[in-house]
């Protein structure tokens, strides 16, 4: 049997019942593939490897050895919430690396998101290859895989083109070959997040709107430079938290600002203020494949622009992006 084959007869999980038993069958499949070995993983923050990191703990506890990159390019308290989460709550075996000063030097003044994309996804593998060779007794890898994964790479292998290169992480160099624990490789996102929420991480964290691998590096847009970068990590705090104030954030897809690489005159305390504009982008999709615009009512629109213009330093303006996809992408690169 192709073990990257889902079977027809596997039921849909969906409730917390069927969830507890997917975890015991994996708990005791993980810990029968795994022995008295360690296992590495790459815990970005996103539901799958979170997920992933939350089920192997129940497993095999410190045996599971977890990486968390900030690649400098993450949303605000991101890298925090993180640690706080997986080394206080879960107790996790869990290296923490700040490359930021690396990956912004590398894409200082470097404006097209393609090679954007490409240096951060290569330099994340190296960041991470770097950390696995300090570690001794590695013998697996741990990946976050779900299904789709596999159904885009099978896609990918019968020779359809992307519009741009999502996949964030390849293959880790040569010296590095380790044998792979996927547990999730067989459930779509819904049960993933059921799975998760069965394993006790927080409701907020296993329903968090998706994020990209390049992170906010393909939000600040052309060549990233650090006060822009800042402002607009700022804005977008101020974005999600009212979101979340105002029951948005259930309801939303996926939400976020961009700021391009303008500057427009503006007036602050009677002197020419000049400033980025922050793009406000809040879409709904099931697929991401098209995308429609949420209607968010223009209190709420006053309240945000006010915040950000009056509290994020460097951005005068607040625009609201309109297009549905096709024909803009959801992100700006
Ligand atoms: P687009 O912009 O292609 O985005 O309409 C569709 C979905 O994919 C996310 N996205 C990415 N995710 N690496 C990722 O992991 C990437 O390079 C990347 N680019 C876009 C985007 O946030 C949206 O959810």
């Amino acid at each position: 049997m192709d073990s990257n084959k889902r079977p027809e007869t596997m039921e849909r999980i969906t409730t917390p019942e069927l969830a507890a038993a997917f975890i015991d069958e994996q708990v005791a499949a993980v810990r029968e593939q795994v022995g008295d070995k360690k296992v590495l993983l790459a815990l970005s923050g996103g539901v799958d490897s979170s997920v992933v990191a939350a089920l192997l703990i129940k497993a095999i506890g410190k045996q599971l050895v977890c990486v968390h990159v900030n690649h400098g390019l993450m949303r605000k308290n991101e890298s925090e919430s993180v640690i706080k989460m997986f080394k206080e709550g879960l107790d996790a075996n869990l290296i923490y690396v700040d490359a930021t000063d690396h990956f912004l030097d590398l894409l200082a003044g470097v404006s097209d998101p393609e090679r954007k994309r490409k240096i951060i996804g290569k330099e994340f593998i190296t960041v991470f290859a770097d950390e696995a060779r300090k570690l001794e007794d590695i013998t697996f890898l741990a990946q976050g895989t779900i299904y789709p994964d596999i159904l885009e790479s099978m896609k990918a292998a019968e020779g359809k083109k992307a519009v741009k290169s999502h996949h964030n992480v390849g293959g880790l160099p040569e010296d590095l070959q380790f044998e792979l624990v996927e547990p999730l490789k067989l459930l779509f996102k819904d049960e993933v997040r059921v799975v998760g929420e069965a394993l006790g991480l927080p409701h907020s964290m296993v329903y968090r709107q998706p994020f990209p691998g390049p992170g906010l590096g393909v939000r600040c847009l052309g060549a990233i430079t650090r006060d822009r970068l800042e402002a607009l990590r700022e804005a977008d705090a101020i974005l999600r938290e009212e979101f979340d104030k105002n029951g948005l954030a259930e309801k939303v897809w996926q939400y976020f600002i961009a700021v391009p690489d303008i500057k427009s005159v503006g007036v602050k305390d009677e002197s020419r203020y000049e400033g980025w504009p922050a793009i406000i982008r809040a879409v709904n999709t099931t697929d991401a494949m098209s995308a429609t615009i949420e209607e968010i009512p223009y209190e709420i629109l006053h309240h945000i622009t006010h915040r950000i213009t009056h509290e994020v330093p460097g951005i005068n303006r607040v625009l609201l992006d309109l297009t549905p996809k096709p024909i803009g992408t959801i992100e700006w690169e």
